[in-house]
Formats: C-alpha cells, structure tokens, sequence
C-alpha cells in the first residue's frame, strides 16, 4: 500500500488514483467517430509487451493508483488479454481492473474474464438497428455484439454499463429505444458526446453534435429523471428513473468541462503516458522501460516529474483542425 504522502497529486492538487491502458491501437470495428475508413495500424515491436503491460500496472499501483480500466483499439483483439488481466487482478493494493470493450468478441470471452477477476465491464452500442450500426461502426456485427453482451449478463459482472456516441441524424432518435435495452437487462446506460480526436472525413462533428441536454429533453418528455448521487470517480453524471432499474448517465465533454475533478491517466498502446486526453502532453515510458529494464524506480520517478506538468484542463472546440490529432484507439476511451 502506498503511504498518502506518496500519492499522485498534481499541481492543481487532483489526487490521481485511476488509469487507462490501451493496451493494443488495433481493432476489428473503425467506428465513425474514432477511426478513419483505412487505419495504419501500429508495427508489433511499437506495441507494448505483455510483460511491458503488467509492470506498467505494478508501477503504478505501487505509486497509488487503484483501478486501472483496459482499453484500446479493442482490448479482445489482443490475444494474451485474459492473462494480463489476471496478473494486474492480483496486484495487492489494486481495487479494481476494468474493461472497455466493443463486445464484438464478448460471447467468446466473457466467462474467461469473469475468472481472471475482472469486476466491471463497460461495452460500446451506438444502435440496435442493424443497418445503422454497420453505418456508425463500418462492420456488420449487431447480432453479434447483442449476444456478446447477453453472454457478460449471464456470467454476471459486478456491473454492466453500455456506452452509446450519439450523433444527431445518426443515432438521437434511438435513445429510449436503448434505456429499454439497458433496463430490460438490468444494467447502466451512458450517452456520450462525440470529442474532436483525430481527424475524421466521414462526417461534419459540428453538425452532428448532440448535447447531453438534448437528451435529458427527449428522456423527459417521456419519464422523469432523478439526480442519482451515485458516482465512479469518472465524468458521467448519473440519473434514475424512478421505479426502473439501471443509470442513466451523461458523459459532456463539450457541454460540461471535467478537467477540475479529473482523477485519470491514460497510457497509449505505444506506452505514451498522457497526461491530459484534451492535449498533446505526454512522456514516453517504452522509452525508458525498454532502455533501462528492470528499474523500476526510474520509472516510478518519472512518472512522478511528469505528473507536476499535468496541465489543468483542455477546452474541445469545432475548429476545422482538432487540437488533438491522435485518433481515440491509440488513446482509449
Ligand atoms: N468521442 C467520444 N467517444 C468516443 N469513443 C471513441 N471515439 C470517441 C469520440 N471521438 C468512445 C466509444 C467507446 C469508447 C472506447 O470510446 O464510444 O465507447
Ligand atoms: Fe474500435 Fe472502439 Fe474505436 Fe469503435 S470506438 S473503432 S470499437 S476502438
């Protein structure tokens, strides 16, 4: 365990307890909003370890963080993914790993994940209709993400939440269509605000902004929603409806700026450690994995430098040129 003088505060006094992995760039989908149609994926030696991976984690623990969510690209993509999970679940002083997952590779994997002691999963569904969901995610693999998610009900996940990316004129006509699916399965819904990352040719992100408020407007038109205090250190703000099970959460990028509450850090598949996803800033931690293997206090006391330079916060705006010009699969979501 860490002592709390040893704890990851940045300059602005955030206390940084939560990190994302991405733990490959690659992935069987290129969702509209995240990829472009023809990706260049990553050569494997850019790619961090397996054993890279897991000292990752085991570095960070030992500097205080408690829960560290893998994503990617797709984490199932990756084949070793089960082990890894196992190793970082028995790092003493870990409270939780988590996933975040497309679902496509669900129904093969789920029991497999539940064993190596993953808690909490989180999978992207954009529509429920076939044609649009092979629109959204350019692959035609409804069916299969739906019975990749009932197969993670029935291992039963301590938690369960869907994430939808809403677009106007895409998908914003589908929202209680999916708090039904949500509720029917007894699990959680977030409606997530497209983000400028990477630049994207397949649509104009200013017109098809949906904002979390244009929402809650068409879920109240039909039920009310309750505030829940509930809240998992992340961005979502979650509500209820009365008498229904599952929440319903808002992810705002645009609309509401997080960065004054922002407990995470990512580290990309090429094992750059971000250290804001709005900004550029970062440290390259292969770099120093790779040239001084085994030092493990090198690591630690860069990561540490680093997080003094951690930038306050970043503002998304629709200019022509994103800030921003990772895509999202090398960032995780
Ligand atoms: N804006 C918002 N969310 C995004 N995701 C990927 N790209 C973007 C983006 N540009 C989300 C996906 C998925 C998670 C991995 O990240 O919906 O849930
Ligand atoms: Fe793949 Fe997720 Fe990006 Fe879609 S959003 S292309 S599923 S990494």
């Amino acid at each position: 365990m860490t002592d709390a003088a040893d704890q990851l505060i940045d300059g602005y006094g955030r206390k940084l307890d939560y990190i994302r992995l991405s733990v490959t760039d690659r992935c069987d989908f290129r969702c509209v909003y995240c990829m472009a149609e023809e990706m260049t994926f990553l050569p494997r030696a850019r790619v961090l370890s397996l054993e890279e991976l897991a000292t990752l984690g085991e570095t960070f623990v030992n500097l205080g963080i408690r829960r560290i969510r893998l994503t990617g690209g797709e984490p199932l993509v990756r084949r070793d993914i089960v082990s890894l999970i196992s190793k970082l679940a028995a790092l003493p002083g870990l409270d939780e790993v988590t996933l975040t997952t497309n679902g496509s590779q669900l129904g093969r994997y789920a029991q497999a994940l539940k064993k190596a002691g993953l808690k909490r999963i989180n999978v992207s569904l954009d529509s429920l209709r076939a044609d649009r969901f092979a629109q959204m995610t350019r692959r035609d693999m409804l069916d299969q993400v739906l019975l990749g998610i009932d197969k993670a009900v029935e291992v039963g996940f301590e938690r369960i939440k869907l994430n939808a990316v809403v677009m106007r004129g895409h998908n914003d006509d589908e929202v209680l269509d999916l708090i039904h699916y949500a509720q029917q399965r007894n699990i959680d819904i977030s409606f997530i605000e497209e983000m400028p990352l990477g630049q994207i040719s397949s649509h104009n992100r200013q017109q098809a902004y949906c904002s979390s408020e244009d929402l809650r407007q068409i879920i109240e038109n039909k039920y009310p929603l309750i505030s829940s205090t509930d809240t998992t250190g992340g961005p979502s703000r979650y509500y209820r409806i009365p008498g229904k099970p599952g929440r319903i959460g808002f992810i705002s990028p645009h609309s509401h700026n997080f960065c004054a509450s922002c407990n995470r850090l990512r580290v990309t598949a090429e094992g750059r450690l971000l250290l804001c996803l709005g900004q550029e800033n970062s440290i390259d931690l292969r770099a120093i994995l790779r040239r001084y293997p085994g030092e493990s206090d090198r690591l630690e006391s860069s990561i540490r430098e680093a997080i003094k330079h951690r930038p306050e916060g970043h503002q998304f705006s629709f200019d022509d040129q994103p800030q921003v010009l990772r895509f999202m699969n090398m960032t995780g979501g």
